[in-house]
């Protein structure tokens, strides 16, 4: 589990509002485009086929003393989606969705993490990922391509460090280059990084994310090494591939709406504060300023995070052709004690106990939240020079369904995506942001990381104790396809 919330509900944000709570049903804005999303580590299995090299993920999951997943499960097979590729395919084109943002594994690619011209490539990998994305093409669905989501070749854990080692900074843009080269012609959006908060704070930080690092110095290394890392990609794209290629790249971004628990400007204080933490830090390198958020570099040493010097603040900004949102879930945040300190666990802040709680402990539906985050984020970042793709949102139901019975019906699940869908309408409409995607996390049930296969966000079944992962459409499938389909929320 990521973490689970404490609750509060004495707030009055806990409380149903009708104003607040409603949401406008009915058409898009003509060329919304609607997608699924997968990750490689999450789905494909074969962690050891073709030549593939081992990933932090592989080596984490695998390890058994202690175990770091929920009941030693780990994603070797997962959905096996390497060897059942016209499965997948074949879903979203019966479902009618015409995009889908996956990602590529690196150590598939490039097994020992070096993708420069002296380094190590996987003729099997490399084929893997043009038959793949040919069967997209000839489908007629679009790839939106993550070129990291959070599997680290473990080579490059081993020799300097990973995320925490600048080397690395140079490393993902040969990575990145070998991967337009090879792949731009038909990829023509491209995503640097997803989340590299998760990766970064849990896997580098808090230490129960691959690769299990704790403290200061390794979470805000890694942090800083993301934003170089990205701004590295997105300048190689956009001398050497653009002109050719004309696609188009960004980054994904998660972050919580944090709703000030009052109207005390101590509260509405220590609610900007999560948010220059948990998004600010790569947003305004990215999309304002060209440097981390005051409250930031007010809070964490230099020893911990490198500072920006003047020639990297001309270069991070302006990195991006879309602003790459997956966002999940609202907090309450609260100053515990007037004096910075926030209320609740460390990263999440507060929950109540009146808003339906999900699968996992994190995550409680809270479709008003959505509404804001966009209206925040077009108030800061501007929706009209960086159009917001949201590249993930969803749910997940925890245990429930056997592999004989699984369960199908989620009215539950439609109404969470209804209510999102709708909020997002209304900031479309009322709040004019130029949202232009939204993706729905997941095509299938997959490996959830730490809490392997238990929590489920597929919007299909995945029966995980058959061989060949049968997967099933629930009814949310259905109502998805629908609504991507007549681009039309109807209720
Ligand atoms: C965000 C991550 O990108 C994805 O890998 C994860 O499965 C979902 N959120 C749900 O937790």
């Amino acid at each position: 589990t990521y973490q689970d919330v404490e609750l509060g509900s004495e707030s009055a944000k806990c409380q149903p509002d009708p104003d607040r709570d409603s949401i406008t049903s009915g058409e898009f804005p003509k060329g919304f485009k609607w997608s699924f999303a997968t990750a490689a580590y999450q789905i494909e299995g074969a962690y050891d086929k073709d030549g593939k090299g081992q990933n932090i993920w592989d080596k984490f999951s695998n390890e058994n003393n202690p175990c770091h997943v929920e009941d030693c499960q780990n994603g070797n097979d997962a959905c096996k989606s390497y060897m059942n590729m016209d499965r997948d395919v074949g879903n979203m084109a019966k479902l009618g969705i015409e995009n889908y943002r996956f990602s590529f594994s690196w150590a598939r690619l490039c097994p020992k993490g070096k993708c420069g011209v002296t380094g190590e490539h996987s003729a099997a990998g490399i084929k893997h990922y043009h038959d793949f994305l040919d069967k997209l093409q000839a489908a007629n669905i679009e790839p939106f391509v993550t070129l990291y989501h959070w599997d680290l070749p473990q080579a490059l854990q081993d020799e300097y460090g990973g995320w925490a080692n600048e080397t690395v900074v140079d490393d993902f843009g040969d990575y990145a280059r070998f991967v337009f080269q090879e792949y731009g012609d038909k990829v023509k959006n491209w995503i640097t990084l997803n989340e590299s908060e998760v990766v970064c704070d849990l896997g580098y930080g808090a230490g129960f994310f691959a690769p299990g690092l704790t403290g200061w110095g390794p979470q805000f290394h890694c942090r800083h090494h993301t934003v170089l890392a990205h701004v590295k990609a997105y300048h190689i794209y956009d001398s050497e591939f653009r002109a050719r290629q004309g696609g188009r790249i960004g980054i994904t971004m998660n972050t919580n709406w944090y709703e000030p628990n009052s109207d005390l400007q101590a509260d509405k204080d220590a609610s900007q504060r999560w948010m220059d933490d948990q998004l600010g830090f790569w947003a305004d390198p990215i999309y304002r300023t060209g440097d981390y958020p005051p409250s930031v570099l007010a809070r964490i040493p230099d020893w911990a995070l490198p500072r920006m010097t003047d020639e990297q603040k001309k270069l991070n900004l302006g990195t991006a052709d879309f602003f790459g949102l997956n966002h999940y879930t609202t907090s309450l945040v609260k100053d515990c004690d007037n004096n910075g300190n926030n209320c609740g666990s460390s990263w999440t802040g507060l929950g109540c106990s009146e808003w339906p709680q999900a699968g996992s402990g994190w995550l409680f539906s809270v479709p008003w939240g959505f509404r804001r985050i966009l209206s925040y984020i077009d108030q800061t970042y501007d929706s009209n020079k960086y159009p917001i793709f949201v590249t993930e949102n969803g749910i997940s139901s925890r245990g429930n369904g056997t592999d004989l019975n699984p369960e199908l019906d989620d009215a539950w699940r439609i109404h969470h995506y209804t209510n999102y869908i709708g909020q997002m309408k209304r900031a479309i409409e009322e709040d004019k942001v130029n949202v232009q995607v939204y993706t729905a996390w997941s095509l299938m049930d997959n490996f959830e990381w730490t809490t392997g296969y238990h929590e489920r966000f597929g919007l299909m079944w995945t029966n995980f104790t058959s061989d060949e992962r049968h997967t099933y459409f629930k009814d949310s499938a259905r109502f998805f396809g629908r609504t991507a389909m007549t681009n039309c929320l109807s209720v």
